[in-house]
């Protein structure tokens, strides 16, 4: 039994529902495998590859995916690795990024601050731990963090307080301290005030950002002409980082500023296909989806560099 609700599935189906027959999709970010199994529902002919870093939840999509297994390969991995070992240019490429209502209210590994578990919110389980990180980064470094991957902008008082209480072990204990630490009405309510430490942290122990950047590009690179991407963030930073990356595909002049006149022929090597919001329905009956938006893109051409 699934404890994820998919997001935009409609909308990501939709838009994968014209590919090649006998295409190969990658999700990316399978999770439990609700974009998985809608895909391969509304394609008969679609083979998949079903990526997860996080060996648990995969489980789940195995047993949620078994009537398909002849059309699915799963592999295990951070996602920016698992490019380098594909051999096959997909003609799409998922990526539904962060983590899922599995790891909040299942994984105990510590993502939920509402209960009493372990600081870890290590999707490999390798690696520090967010209570490593939380225990022997210098304040400075503490505070650098919360307010550049929470955006965060109590993140000094914050840092100065996890500081004082270390060893600091369980979520709920983190939660706490800093909802001690910031000022009362905080946010006027509307998030918990550990929101963003808590966000800060999984992205900085998960390196979430670097992984995004580099699989972006990796993914591109082998994605086939004609091929399309879609990717679903669920804040600012995740969205920049994709904002950019499409724009930077699909201008069509690539030269330098200081170029007097273009060089390289102007033109892009993907396009836009549009960048969508959850419906208000959606957001009502999923709470979660709210902060979600979906960027689209068809690749056109091959970089110059590209093998
Ligand atoms: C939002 S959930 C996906 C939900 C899924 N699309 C569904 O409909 O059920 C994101 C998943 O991506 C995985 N994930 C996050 N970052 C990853 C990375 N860098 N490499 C591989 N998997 C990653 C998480 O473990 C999580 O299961």
């Amino acid at each position: 039994m699934s404890v994820h609700t998919s997001v935009m599935l409609r909308e990501v189906v939709d838009f994968f529902t014209d590919l090649p027959e006998g295409c190969l999709l990658v999700d990316a970010t399978t999770g439990e495998g609700g974009h998985s199994e809608a895909l391969l529902r509304a394609r008969p002919d679609l083979r998949l590859e079903c990526w997860d870093v996080d060996r648990d939840i995969q489980a789940r999509a195995r047993e949620r995916l078994a009537g398909a297994l002849d059309r699915i390969r799963f592999r295990s991995g951070w996602f920016d690795e698992l490019f380098d070992e594909m051999e096959e240019e997909p003609g799409g490429i998922l990526f539904d990024l962060g983590i899922s209502m599995f790891h909040f209210r299942a994984s105990g590994r510590g993502f939920s601050f509402r209960s009493g578990e372990p600081l870890d919110m290590r999707l490999s389980r390798q690696g520090p731990t967010a209570a490593d990180l939380v225990n022997t980064l210098p304040e400075q470094e503490l505070e650098d963090l919360i307010r550049t991957y929470g955006e965060e902008r109590m993140a000094q008082r914050i840092a100065r307080e996890l500081i004082h209480h270390r060893p600091i072990t369980t979520a709920d204990q983190l939660a706490l301290i800093i909802a001690q630490a910031v000022p009362r009405g905080y946010e006027r309510g509307r998030i918990h005030p550990a929101t963003r430490t808590f966000q800060a942290l999984r992205i900085a122990v998960n390196d979430e950002l670097g992984r995004l950047e580099r699989a972006l590009d990796k993914g591109f690179t082998r994605l086939n002409r004609g091929g399309k991407m879609a990717v679903i963030t669920f804040h600012s930073l995740e969205d920049r980082i994709v904002k950019t990356r499409f724009k930077e595909w699909s201008r069509s002049c690539i030269c330098p500023p200081e170029k007097a006149r273009c060089e390289c022929g102007g033109k892009p090597l993907a396009s836009l296909a549009g960048r969508l919001m959850p419906t208000p329905e959606e957001c009502e009956s999923n709470p979660p989806s709210r902060s979600a938006i979906l960027r689209l893109l068809v690749k056109l051409r091959h970089r110059r560099t590209d093998a």
